[in-house]
């Protein structure tokens, strides 16, 4: 048998209904926040995220997974979604457009990390980047709505971590101190921080391995580096977010794993299972690094899988929809025709039907409408179809009728807005109703002519 890569997941059943829920829901937020949808290629130049993300990353120098093409060109899965997403805005020239630019994604994006629980190879990611303004309003809205996408899910333990890295005199400022408290101490970090002295000494804030330490523990902070200009900026977007009504909590190591931040750096628990289900911040330099006009930005991201978990965690039950509304059952090949008519006529008509496919008995295909969860149950049979009715049974109830076919639809209309009441329907009143109905529809028509 062949077997799935290594930290990657396959999504069914019930667990694709949630995905997809989540989605929906990710997508009207982010409409309501007037974010529109980018779609950006799965693969890039390697150069793009050597550039973007940053030579002194995790996520580049360990987890890429890199390849050459056919035509012997450096390509790179995406490891995640910002570098991408800015390459395009250049590329398309899009800060010809209003400003902001306001773009949201869901896609795959692949780290070549150590799999476990809510760590994968192959993961999903929705997130948004919003370029083109460095008012701390941004950053406050880029940080409440992933807090209100949690929150319309129905996650209630949320932890929100923020930190300012400071504009770049206040980092190269921090930057040379972390260097000095760190030299004398080098020999008691690990292989990684050692490299990371010179090239990014920030990054030792953020290593898995020594996160224990005293040294790491007791080092400068960067809130004693902050310049007047980026405290005054923070303390802002502290206060937009206290208008917002979005607890937090200031996380002076919080540095996070990509090169390209300054300012705001935010990341976002779920408290329950202290899983980090999403994290960001502003990148106002990346756009010029890449080629572009020097423009502001800030983003996030979060990772569904992960978020998954961690609803399952808090025991969140998500309203998935696990019904149809009805299931045609049939025995003989003539009934199987107007099956086969009748699921199509019903599925314009936009309800949610099923139908027997593999010659079931009677008996068999009632379990089968229950495993379904089939609200109502179309029984045909050869002497109902020449009458011109179907047999419908209210699978709650257990009620059943002889319908008209002509009024099937609207019979199933009426009865699915409560299929668990067994409330009369009066289908001869109801015959009457629809006829006058199509009388003042066609004067109507008429009178207008
Ligand atoms: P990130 O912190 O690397 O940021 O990833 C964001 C989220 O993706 C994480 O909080 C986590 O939920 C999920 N995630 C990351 N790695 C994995 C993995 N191996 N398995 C499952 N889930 C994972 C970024 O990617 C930035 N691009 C965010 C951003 C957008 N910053 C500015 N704009």
């Amino acid at each position: 048998m062949i077997t799935k890569p290594k930290g990657t997941i396959d999504i069914y059943g019930k667990n694709a209904k949630k995905w997809k829920y989540v989605e929906e829901v990710v997508d009207s937020v982010m409409e309501k926040y007037n974010y529109t949808y980018i779609r950006t290629p799965l693969f890039e130049s390697t150069e793009l995220f050597h550039r973007g993300v940053g030579e002194t990353s995790d996520i580049v120098t360990k987890e890429t997974y890199d390849f050459k093409d056919r035509g012997d060109r450096n390509l790179t899965l995406r490891p995640e979604g910002t570098a991408g997403v800015v390459r395009s805005f250049i590329e398309n020239k899009m800060y010809g457009d209003t400003m902001p630019v306001k773009v949201y994604y869901n896609g795959t994006m692949y780290r070549y990390e150590r799999p476990q629980s809510g760590r994968d190879r192959e993961l999903t990611q929705f997130g948004m980047e919003l370029i083109g303004s460095n008012d701390p309003i941004s950053d406050a809205e880029v940080i409440s709505l992933a807090v209100n996408i949690y929150k319309m899910l129905g996650l209630k333990d949320i932890v929100v971590e923020i930190n300012s890295l400071g504009d770049k005199e206040s980092r190269d400022n921090y930057r040379k101190a972390l260097i000095d408290y760190f030299k004398p101490h080098i020999d008691e970090l690990c292989d990684d921080c050692k490299a990371r002295l010179e090239k990014n000494p920030l990054r030792i804030l953020d290593c898995k391995k020594d996160a224990d330490s005293d040294i790491l523990k007791n080092a400068p902070k960067i809130s004693d580096y902050l310049n007047e200009e980026s405290k005054k900026r923070f303390d802002e977007v502290k206060d937009l977010l206290d208008i917002l009504e979005v607890k937090y909590e200031v996380e002076e190591s919080l540095v996070r794993g990509l090169d390209y931040y300054s300012h705001t750096v935010f990341e976002i628990k779920a408290g329950t299972s202290n899983l980090s289900i999403g994290g960001g911040g502003r990148y106002n330099d990346l756009v010029e690094e890449l080629g572009g006009p020097s423009t502001p930005a800030i983003g996030f991201a979060c990772g569904i899988g992960r978020l998954l978990l961690a609803l399952d965690e808090e025991k969140v039950e998500l309203p998935i929809k696990d019904d149809i509304d009805a299931f045609i059952m049939y025995v003989n090949d003539d009934e199987k025709k107007y099956a086969t008519y009748l699921s199509n006529e019903l599925r314009m008509s936009g309800f949610k039907v099923d139908t027997e496919y593999t010659g079931r008995s009677l008996k068999s295909q009632f379990k089968q409408a229950d495993r379904l969860n089939s609200k109502f149950l179309i029984i045909l049979n050869s002497e109902d179809l020449n009458n011109g009715e179907v047999n419908v049974k209210n699978n709650t109830t257990k009620k059943e009728e002889k319908v008209l076919l002509e009024y099937l639809i609207y019979y199933l209309d009426e009865h699915l807005v409560d299929s668990e009441t067994d409330d009369e329907f009066d289908i001869e009143a109801f015959a009457k109703e629809q006829e006058e109905k199509k009388k003042k529809e066609e004067k109507e028509g008429k009178d207008e002519k």
